[in-house]
């Protein structure tokens, strides 16, 4: 028996179906994973979301690295050898809350702020805290006041109930080639099935950064329906401030902000943050504790000085930022270079985060079929269909037309990527 070949699938719980099956998110790492390794040199890797290495914050991170391995105290010893706390370093979460309250005349403590490996574990913990089979056997959902959302969220519920339900935005058409997303607040009718209200600023994957003003609006609906509203800034502000409007960050006892140290180009160390009431910090720490004991604290080490001396903000607003703008624009003269004339395509309004959203209009294969073609023509993009969950897309072609073009990998794979892009987008429409 201890040999059989084919043993019969153990049954799966829903927990395990929830987060087995086949999921966006799943797919995108496979393919990140693949190019970064074994097609490096031979696939233009413009799908994930990794970050540029910018050399600039390189030189920071290895600085970094040797104050702390020569650090008289031994800091670099506890780091290797001893368990945080499981809602992360009290010395990094009281900087962080001192750093927004300087920023932005908030008044947190330590005990406002949860560290977590990194912002997809604390969205992991927050929408299955807020949605899915309640306590009281009701069931919740997450609202997404709009799609494209981050295809990251799609597969985190646990529970046998659908996680999300979201809202189609409204499309502004701007000029011959571009577009832009806004909340269609007349259709948001959020209800008592509603248990939070989530959006990431600037959205990944469109770019889209939602206005000052329609982040009041979603405040002011959330608080009245007594539900929190959780802003994902991965990429936003304070830091890694890829953001390429004017925003002015906002927070309450009624609203949660995430933030992560990925972007700032520390992935690797899989730390991400949480801005809260001090009840749901605790229920953070109590979640990190029963599935991780504790996270990666080395990020938390190494970014903490930059912190409490206000140089992140800095480093975010006069390197990071000016990077990621000039790449963009690069990028985008590369698509209006590279993509054809006679084809409607648009891309959103670029007002942040590392990708180009296009929209093809009228598409005559599904953006799956493109993802495939683009593939084997040696470029990696992010097929759109799988940021429009949470909603039934049935008679809508917007959600099979749009790809996500990611331009963080160097110039001249980027420049390459778009020279790929413009010939096979001019087959598919031939
Ligand atoms: C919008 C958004 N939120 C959260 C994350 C999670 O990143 P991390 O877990 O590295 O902080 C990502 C990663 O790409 C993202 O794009």
């Amino acid at each position: 028996m201890s040999n059989m070949a084919h043993p019969d699938p153990w049954p799966k719980s829903i927990f395990a179906r929830n987060l087995t099956e086949e999921a966006g998110i799943t797919e995108l790492m496979d393919d990140l994973g693949e190019a970064l390794t074994l097609g490096r040199g031979k696939i233009r890797m413009m799908g994930g979301g990794n970050p540029a290495h910018i050399p600039a914050m390189e030189v920071i991170w290895r600085e970094r690295m040797r104050e702390l391995l020569d650090d008289p105290s031994g800091e670099f010893d506890r780091v290797l050898a001893d368990y945080d706390p499981p809602a992360g370093s009290p010395a990094f979460r009281a900087a962080v809350a001192d750093f927004l309250n300087r920023e932005y005349g908030w008044k947190l403590t330590l005990a406002n702020v949860a560290v977590t490996n990194g912002g997809q574990s604390a969205f992991f913990f927050l929408l299955n805290r807020f949605a899915g089979a309640m306590a009281d056997g009701s069931e919740k959902r997450i609202l997404l006041p709009l799609v494209p959302e981050y295809i990251g969220y799609g597969d985190q519920g646990v529970s046998a109930t659908a996680l999300f339900d979201s809202r189609r935005p409204e499309i502004e058409l701007i000029g011959e080639r571009s577009f832009k997303y806004h909340i269609d607040f007349g259709k948001l009718a959020v209800d008592e099935s509603h248990g939070a209200i989530a959006v990431s600023r600037p959205t990944n994957p469109s770019s889209n950064v939602l206005t000052d003003d329609e982040i009041s609006r979603l405040r002011r609906i959330a608080s009245d329906r007594g539900i929190p509203l959780i802003i994902d800034n991965a990429y936003g502000q304070p830091f890694p401030g890829v953001i390429l409007t004017e925003t002015r960050p906002v927070w309450d006892e009624n609203m949660i902000l995430t933030m992560s140290l990925s972007k700032l180009g520390l992935p690797g160390t899989r730390t991400g943050i949480v801005v809260a009431r001090e009840d749901l910090i605790s229920d953070i720490r109590s979640m990190t504790a029963i599935v991780g004991l504790a996270n990666n604290n080395l990020g938390q080490a190494l970014a903490r000085p930059l912190i409490e001396s206000g140089r992140i903000r800095s480093l975010a607003d006069e390197v990071v930022r000016p990077y990621y703008r000039h790449r963009a624009e690069r990028a985008l003269a590369l698509a209006h270079e590279h993509l054809p004339p006679d084809v409607p395509w648009r891309i959103h309004q670029s007002e942040g985060a590392f990708f180009l959203w296009f929209w093809f209009q009228d598409l005559p294969v599904s953006c799956r079929e493109l993802y495939r073609r683009l593939k084997d023509s040696g470029l990696l993009i992010v097929p759109g269909k799988a940021f429009f969950f949470g909603l039934d897309t049935k008679g809508w072609p917007h959600a099979e037309q749009c790809i996500r073009v990611s331009f963080t990998q160097p110039e001249e794979v980027v420049a390459d990527g778009f020279k790929i892009l413009g010939r096979v987008v001019a087959e598919v429409y031939r």
